[in-house]
C-alpha cells in the first residue's frame, strides 16, 4: 500500500494547463514531440546519437550491455570527464567565456573561464599527483560551497580519482563512517565556511574524523575564512594554496573505460548505514549532459544558477557536470538565501543577469512566507525558464514561483529523480510538454517509466502506486560500494529487472506523473533525504534512551519534518532539558539538517503482535489525524496513551 498520499486529493483537482508558448517554442532545444516515440522505439540508438555530441578518445563498441541488473554503457569506449567539461571548450571563442561565476556570502566574487578552470583543475590535479593520489583511489572531499570545490572534483576525474563528496553540513562522525566505508586516502577541506555570517568550522569537524586508524594519508586545505591556521598538522595537512604554488598548468587527462568509476555519493536508505552509490564515467556523463541541454533549454547565452549544494547530487549532476559539458555558465553561491536580508537570491539574478534557476520547492515555500516585497525589489526580467527539484512541489508554490519569480512567462519545469539515478528522469521538455502545476510530467525521452500496484501491475490512469522504472539509463547507478548484494536487495528485488525507485505516484489521463513522496523509511526534510534508521541510532545512542522510533510528519515550509518518539530509560525523567539534549545529540551524531523538530516521550512504543514497530500510528499521532487501523497492535492502550498526551495539540 502507498501510504504517503497526503494531498493527493488536492492534486488530482488541479487542472491548471500551462502549454508552451509560441515564442518558447520556436527557440527551444527541442520541440518536435515525435522523439519521445523515435526515443521509445529505440532508446539505445537515441542515447547513441546524443553520445556523439561527446568527446571521446576511443569510441564504443556496444550501445548497451544490460545484464540485469548490471547495465554497462558505451562499452570500449575511452573518454574523460574533465576534458569534455573543460578542454573541449578551449577550442572555440567559449575559452574565454564564464564557467563558474561564484559568489560568497561576505559579498566577495570570482569569475572563472572555461580558460581559467583549465589551468586550476590541471595545478590541483598535479597537486593531488605530487601526494601519490593515482587513478583508482579515492578522495574525500568536505569543503563549502568555494570554487575549490569542483576544481577539486574535476581535477580528481581529470587523472581518474574518484571523489566522494561529503555534504559540509555532515558531523565528524558521518565522515569517519564514510571515510573508513570508501578507504579514502586524502581528505580535501576548508579552514571554515560562512553561513548566514557565522563561520562553519569544517577543518576542527575533519580533525575529529581523523581519529586514527584512518586511511587518510594527508588532508588539503583550503583557506577560506582564515579561521583554522593554528590547527594544520605538520607532515598531514597541506595549504591548498601551497600545494598548486609551482605545479605545471598542464595536466594530461588519464583515458578512462566508459564504466569506470566517476565518483561514490552517500545517500541515506532504510538503514542505518548511509549506502555509496557508484556513478561511473561515460553514462553518467551523458545522462546529465543530455538531460542538462533539453529540459533546461541551455544556450550558449545563458547564466544558469542551480541554488543546490554540490554536497547534494542536484550539484554534482547539475551545478557541475552537466552544465560544464554542456559549455555553459554556471553560478555558485557559498551562503544563506537570507545574508544579509532576504532578498539575496533575487540580488544575484539581477547582478548577473541569471536566465535559468534551478531550487527546491523548500525554499519556494520560505519565499512565499517572506513575502513577495523581496524579489519585488529586483529586476528578474533576464529570467527565462525554473526548475524545481528534490520533493513534490505543491501546486501554490508552484503558481508563486511561476508568477513571482517567472513574471508569469517562464515554464517551470519541475524534475524528478535521485542519487541513485544520476540524472533527470521525469521532467516536461518546455518547448513540448504542456505544464501542469505540481506534476513532474512526462518520462525524458528513452525512459521507460510505470506505477505498478504491490503484485507489480500497471495501475493505469488516476490509479496510485509504485513508481519503477523499466529499462535501463546512462546515468544509473551502478552498485553500492563495497556492497554489491544491498544493490540488487534495494532496487532490484521487489520486481525482478525493474528498477524500484521508493517513490510513489500517479499517472493521471494525459499520461501526467504526479510524485507523492517515499514509501520506504526515508524523510525528505527541506529536499535532503534522511533515513529514520539514521536519526533512531542517533537517539538510541544516548544513554538516556531505552527505545526510539521517527517519522517523518509534514511540514508546510520543509515538505517533512522529523518526530523522535522515545522511551527513556527508567530513572530518567522527561523534560525539557532532555528535549534538547536529544536534539543536540542527534546533530552532534549525524548533521545538524536531521535534527529533529519534535521529540514525544512514551513510556512504550506502538509494535505489532511480531514486535514491528508501527510508524504509521506514530504519524497519525503527530500530524493529528484519527488513529488508522490498530488491530494488529500488540497493546492498544499504548497508542491511546500517546494520543492523549499529544494527539489533541498539534
Ligand atoms: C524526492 C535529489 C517529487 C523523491 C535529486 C526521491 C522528488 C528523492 C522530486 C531523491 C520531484 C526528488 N518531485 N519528489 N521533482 N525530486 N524527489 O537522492 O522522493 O537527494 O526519491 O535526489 O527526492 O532524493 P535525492
Amino acid at each position: 500500500m502507498v501510504e504517503n498520499v497526503g494531498g493527493i486529493e488536492a492534486l488530482l483537482q488541479e487542472d491548471r494547463r500551462f502549454p508552451p508558448s509560441d515564442e518558447f517554442r520556436n527557440q527551444a532545444n527541442i520541440s518536435d514531440p515525435n522523439v519521445y516515440e523515435e526515443a521509445l522505439r529505440d532508446p539505445e540508438g537515441f542515447w547513441a546519437k546524443f553520445a556523439e555530441e561527446l568527446d571521446w578518445i576511443k569510441k564504443w563498441d556496444t550501445v548497451l550491455e544490460w545484464d540485469p541488473p548490471h547495465a554497462k554503457w558505451f562499452v570500449g569506449g575511452k573518454l574523460n570527464v574533465s576534458y569534455n567539461c573543460i578542454d573541449r571548450h578551449l577550442k572555440s571563442a567559449r575559452r574565454n567565456k564564464a564557467a563558474i561565476i561564484w559568489e560568497g556570502e561576505p559579498g566577495d566574487r570570482q569569475v572563472y573561464t572555461y580558460r581559467d578552470l583549465y589551468r586550476e583543475v590541471c595545478k590541483f590535479a598535479n597537486g593531488l599527483k605530487s601526494l601519490g593520489v593515482v587513478k583508482g583511489d579515492r578522495v574525500t572531499i568536505y569543503l563549502p560551497m568555494v570554487p575549490e570545490l569542483p576544481i577539486a572534483m574535476l581535477a580528481c576525474a581529470r587523472i581518474g580519482a574518484a571523489h566522494s563528496v561529503i555534504f559540509g553540513g555532515f558531523s565528524a562522525e558521518s565522515i569517519r563512517d564514510r571515510i573508513d566505508d570508501s578507504q579514502s586516502k586524502l581528505l580535501i577541506t576548508a579552514d571554515g565556511g560562512f553561513r548566514r555570517g557565522a563561520i562553519i568550522p569544517l577543518k576542527q569537524n575533519a580533525d575529529d574524523a581523523l581519529v586514527s586508524p584512518t586511511p587518510i594519508e594527508n588532508v588539503v586545505v583550503v583557506r577560506r575564512t582564515e579561521s583554522a591556521d593554528d590547527k594544520m598538522v605538520a607532515g598531514r595537512d597541506i595549504w591548498w594554496h601551497d600545494l598548486v604554488a609551482d605545479q605545471p598548468m598542464h595536466c594530461e587527462p588519464e583515458p578512462m573505460d566508459s564504466e569506470d568509476m566517476l565518483y561514490l555519493l552517500y545517500t541515506s536508505g532504510t538503514t542505518g548505514k548511509p549506502k555509496g552509490i557508484v556513478h561511473t564515467t561515460a553514462g553518467y556523463l551523458l545522462g546529465t549532459y543530455a538531460t542538462a541541454k533539453w529540459v533546461f533549454d541551455l544556450k550558449e547565452e545563458d547564466v544558469y544558477w542551480c541554488t543546490a549544494d554540490i554536497g547534494w547530487v542536484t550539484g554534482h549532476s547539475y551545478i557541475v557536470y552537466g552544465p560544464l559539458a554542456n559549455g555553459a555558465t554556471s553560478v555558485m553561491y557559498e551562503g544563506s538565501p537570507d545574508y544579509p536580508d532576504r532578498d539575496r537570491f533575487w540580488a544575484i539574478v539581477a547582478k548577473y543577469g541569471i536566465s535559468i534557476v534551478y531550487t527546491a520547492p523548500t525554499a519556494i515555500r520560505t519565499f512565499m512566507r517572506w513575502g513577495e516585497e523581496y524579489p519585488q525589489r529586483h529586476d528578474l526580467t533576464s529570467i527565462r525558464l525554473l526548475g524545481s527539484v528534490g520533493e513534490p512541489i505543491n501546486p501554490e508554490a508552484w503558481m508563486w514561483y511561476w508568477k513571482n519569480i517567472g513574471l508569469e512567462k517562464c515554464p517551470v519545469v519541475d524534475t524528478w529523480w535521485q542519487t541513485e539515478t544520476g540524472q533527470i528522469l521525469i521532467a516536461p521538455l518546455p518547448g513540448i510538454t504542456t505544464l501542469r502545476p505540481g506534476s513532474a510530467t512526462r518520462p525524458f525521452p528513452g525512459i521507460d517509466a510505470e506505477v505498478v500496484d504491490e503484485a507489480g501491475n500497471p495501475v493505469g490512469p488516476g490509479g496510485g502506486g509504485y513508481l519503477t522504472i523499466k529499462k535501463p539509463w546512462p546515468g544509473m547507478l551502478r552498485t553500492i560500494y563495497g556492497d554489491p548484494d544491498r544493490y540488487v536487495e534495494q532496487y532490484w528485488s521487489r520486481y525482478p529487472d525493474i528498477y524500484f525507485t521508493a517513490d510513489g505516484a500517479k499517472i493521471d489521463e494525459d499520461g501526467n506523473f504526479w510524485l507523492l513522496g517515499r514509501v520506504d523509511d526515508v524523510i525528505n526534510v527541506s529536499a535532503h533525504r534522511i533515513s529514520t534508521m539514521e536519526v533512531e541510532s542517533a537517539l538510541v545512542d544516548n544513554p538516556k534512551v531505552a527505545e526510539a522510533a521517527c517519522i517523518g510528519r509534514s511540514d508546510e515550509i520543509k515538505g517533512q519534518a522529523i518526530v523522535g518518539f522515545v522511551t527513556l530509560k527508567d530513572n530518567v525523567t522527561s523534560s525539557d532539558e532532555v528535549i534538547a539534549e536529544l536534539k543536540r545529540h542527534v546533530a552532534t551524531k549525524i548533521g545538524a539538517m536531521a535534527r529533529p523538530d519534535d521529540i514525544y516521550f512514551t513510556a512504550e512504543l506502538p509494535k505489532t503482535r511480531s514486535g514491528k514497530i508501527m510508524r504509521r500510528l506514530l504519524r497519525d499521532v503527530a500530524e493529528g489525524r484519527a488513529l488508522g487501523d490498530t488491530t494488529t497492535l500488540a497493546d492498544p492502550a499504548v497508542v491511546e496513551a500517546l494520543k492523549q498526551q499529544y494527539g489533541d495539540d498539534e
